[in-house]
């Protein structure tokens, strides 16, 4: 699921409320039927939704990568063998090995990013949440940190959230919210979000390249009103 929407819309808040970290005034969150609002079912919430945010810098306790990493792993009450693999494979996954000796504030921008993810990763929660978590990465690094996502989530059934301002992010997501004022504008697949340029004006979305491209060669007759494709190739396989 992708959540996006302009800035001060509500995304980082609602995130915030999935994981307990804010309590709603009026109404309830409610994750796997544990509610946000009962103290003792709020500890289990944020063990099962792990939020990586944007500002590394405020979510670091640690001295050093690696503690900063078990942190996590070791508030969940494990033992301190399975901490040591689970902060290994986390590092491993983000590429940090090599940085677990290291304090956090030494590094670049883009690697407390790394180091955040490794964090949550290493609890194993049941639903990730990224508020604009990747937007310190390299153009590699993000592709490498949403190709370790994909995968853990066909293999882990991972639930996704990717809370991003840009829809060209979302092209994965089987469905896009759109937040507007605090509320859902909108709900739909991704396709039917960036095929649709009077919803997109209408949300100040930018259309995502590829449909954009589509959008212009349909419009001079290059491709059939009707052409439905989604990749590359198939354009130019269409073209020829
Ligand atoms: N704890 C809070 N209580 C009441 N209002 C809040 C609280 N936190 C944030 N807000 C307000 O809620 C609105 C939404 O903020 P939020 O941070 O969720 O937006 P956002 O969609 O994440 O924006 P951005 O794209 O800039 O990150 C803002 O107007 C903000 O001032
Ligand atoms: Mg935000």
């Amino acid at each position: 699921m992708a959540i996006v929407g302009a800035n001060g819309s509500g995304k980082s808040t609602l995130a915030r409320l999935i994981n307990g970290q804010l309590l709603p005034d009026k109404g309830s969150v409610i994750v796997d039927g544990l509610h946000t609002s009962d103290r003792s079912q709020r500890s289990q919430v944020r063990g099962r939704v792990g939020l990586v945010g944007s500002v590394p810098d405020h979510q670091f306790v640690s001295n050093l990568v690696a503690d900063d990493v078990a942190f996590g792993p070791q508030n969940l009450g494990l033992e301190r063998e399975e901490i040591y693999k689970r902060v290994d494979t986390a590092l491993r996954m983000v590429s940090m090995e090599d940085y677990a000796q290291y304090p956090p504030y030494l590094l670049s921008g883009g690697q407390k990013q790394r180091v955040c993810l490794a964090g949550i990763l290493a609890m194993q929660p049941r639903y990730i949440i990224l508020d604009e978590a990747t937007s310190m990465l390299d153009p590699q690094g993000r592709r490498q940190i949403l190709q370790i996502l994909e995968k853990l989530r066909q293999e882990s059934k991972l639930g996704i959230i990717l809370i991003t301002q840009d829809l060209e992010e979302a092209c994965q997501a089987d469905q896009v919210i759109v937040m507007q004022a605090g509320q859902i504008a909108a709900n739909l697949p991704f396709r039917a979000l960036a095929e649709n340029q009077e919803l997109l004006n209408q949300y100040h979305l930018e259309q995502p390249e590829f449909y954009h491209l589509v959008a212009l060669l349909k419009k001079q007759g290059l491709l059939s009103p009707d052409w439905r494709g989604d990749s590359l190739d198939k354009v130019v396989e269409a073209l020829c």
